[in-house]
């Protein structure tokens, strides 16, 4: 076979080859150690110097043009067969990304904490595990009292007078013994009764304790802020009322209800101003000072907010709950 025969089959073979494989054998078939072509200029040793010179020249044009043209067509195939890996079903439905979120409670707290902010209140924080004296004691609630029984306590066993506070009311107590007046503050945190769960019990719950101390400071200051702070999270048109209440550690005692555009009445807060010995028990002199204090349920205003039901569904962990939020 001559070299213009070999060659023109080959690139006629090579250009129909339609896999990597072919290419491969027609590779081999050619320029292969026993290939067509290599037997050709193998055979060239035979022949006479001058048709040596100008059959190889030949013989090596041809296999070069035959490389470059295996190549392009190995680059052809190539693309086209990761091309087809890679095509794009765009009529295929999409996958959702899975996003977090914040639980309502962590929520209702930022939108809490970002209010009073607003209104230059400092955030303090304080321990869950309290001493009777600060939970109690100093909140004018002495051993024996019989309010005592109004907060229902987890007591740390092994821990003389330690316990789990039962509202963020202990804080008062710390925060004056540290600070002098005027100062408003919020306590943000985590409370605990030792009560039967229900729809609307838990034995841990949110509670924001609100703070003011000046040295005139009325009922009517404290309505306009809690007023203020309900419409930030329901909207301008909450109801809110005021019922007297009692609270050992305020003097009068108030408990605020608040109601939605045909909603019922419900409990949200419990508040006062601040009692004289409490003021004593900080180490105040308590004709110089005057304050009010709150303690707000968290758990009560995300309820409210997102109409739920069952306040065990907060602490359930359970994401077919949290995902609606
Ligand atoms: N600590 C009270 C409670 O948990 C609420 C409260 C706080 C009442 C501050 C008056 C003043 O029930």
């Amino acid at each position: 076979m001559n070299i213009n025969e070999i060659k023109k089959r080959a690139i006629k073979e090579i250009k129909e080859a339609e896999s990597l494989d072919d290419l491969e054998n027609l590779r081999i078939k050619i320029l292969g150690r026993k290939g067509e072509l290599t037997q050709v200029l193998r055979s060239l040793k035979d022949l006479s110097l001058e048709k040596r010179k100008k059959l190889g020249s030949e013989a090596n044009k041809a296999k070069k043009e035959i490389s470059s043209i295996l190549n392009e067509q190995k680059t052809r195939i190539e693309s086209k067969e990761m091309g087809s890996g890679e095509r794009i079903d765009v009529t295929a439905p999409g996958k959702k990304k899975l996003r977090g979120n914040l639980h309502p409670i962590s929520h209702i707290l930022k939108k809490t904490e970002d209010f009073f902010t607003s209104m230059s209140f400092e955030i303090v924080r304080g321990p869950d595990v309290e001493t009777d004296y600060y939970n109690f004691d100093a909140l004018n609630i002495p051993k024996d009292h019989p309010a005592r029984d109004m907060w229902d306590t987890f007591w740390l066993k092994g821990f003389a007078n330690k316990l789990l506070r039962t509202h963020t009311s202990p804080m008062q107590v710390r925060y004056m013994e540290r600070k002098t007046p005027p100062f408003k503050i919020i306590v943000p945190g985590r409370t605990f009764r030792y009560e039967a769960t229900d729809a609307s019990h838990s034995h841990t719950f949110y509670q924001v304790e609100g703070l003011v101390v000046d040295r005139s400071i009325n009922i009517a200051n404290f309505k306009a802020v809690i007023k203020d702070f309900l419409k930030s999270i329901f909207g301008e048109n909450v109801e809110m009322r005021i019922r007297p209440g009692y609270f050992p550690f305020t003097e009068p005692s108030f408990e605020i209800d608040m109601r939605q555009e045909g909603g019922d009445w419900l409990e949200i807060l419990g508040a006062g101003m601040v009692h004289p010995n409490v003021f004593k028990a900080a180490g105040y002199i308590p004709r110089e000072w005057q304050g009010f204090a709150f303690g707000v349920g968290i758990d009560r205003i995300v309820k409210l907010k997102y109409k739920i039901d069952d306040i065990r569904l907060l602490y359930s962990g359970d994401l077919r709950f949290l995902n609606q939020f």
